[in-house]
């Protein structure tokens, strides 16, 4: 008997907080994408960080509008720009530049202040990493949504990428941020 309003209990509380609260951070029991976008724009806020959001891998935009609920919360008015080729991923280690797509011109978008790359493999990330670079400045924060995809393993996906585009361009400076559901990883960038 006791069951009925143990679960009545737990209902209401639950409804509580995924309806009513509006804090995610408080709504979120894990450290998942809802609080990375939370814990990015106080970031962005508390430190004056003046720039773009830029997403790749877009797809349908559930983290792109998760991200702009956020900020809208926040009262930041960033420039947001979404990225995607929208034919899904490429086979694995093919080089997954799409025939027929002229690349974009980094000189359009600004200065970065988040970077949400969603695109899982390694060449894609690397082409992402590749365009990104001259619009790194100091306080971007590069936020990898499948960091430790592939079991985590250093040779593969997002993981290389990054870790191959530090050896490249040493002068950029990088720290360990969050870390946001199984697999995301964050870093900023330092570029003083
Ligand atoms: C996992 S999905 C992204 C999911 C999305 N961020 C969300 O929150 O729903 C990965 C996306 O990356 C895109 N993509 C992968 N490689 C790409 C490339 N080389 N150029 C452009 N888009 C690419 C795919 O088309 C796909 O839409």
């Amino acid at each position: 008997m006791a069951a009925i309003p143990r679960t009545l209990f737990r209902l209401g509380r639950n409804f509580l907080k995924y309806r009513l609260l509006t804090d995610t951070s408080i709504r979120s029991d894990r450290f998942g994408r809802a609080h990375m976008a939370d814990l990015a724009a106080r970031f962005v806020k508390n430190n004056e960080v003046v720039g773009s959001y830029l997403e790749f891998g877009v797809w349908r935009g559930s983290t792109f509008a998760q991200f702009y609920h956020t900020f809208r919360r926040h009262q930041l008015s960033l420039p947001m720009y979404a990225f995607d080729s929208f034919q899904g991923l490429p086979e694995p280690g093919a080089v997954d530049t799409l025939p027929g797509y002229e690349p974009f011109s980094a000189g359009q978008f600004g200065c970065s202040a988040l970077v949400w790359i969603d695109c899982v493999l390694y060449e894609s990330a690397r082409a992402t990493l590749e365009f990104i670079r001259p619009l790194l400045q100091d306080g971007t924060l590069i936020m990898f949504n499948d960091f430790y995809r592939f079991k985590g393993h250093p040779e593969l996906g997002e993981r290389r990428a990054f870790t191959e585009f530090r050896a490249n361009y040493p002068e950029i400076l990088v720290t360990d941020y969050a870390k946001f559901s199984s697999v995301g990883q964050t870093f900023l960038v330092h570029t003083l």
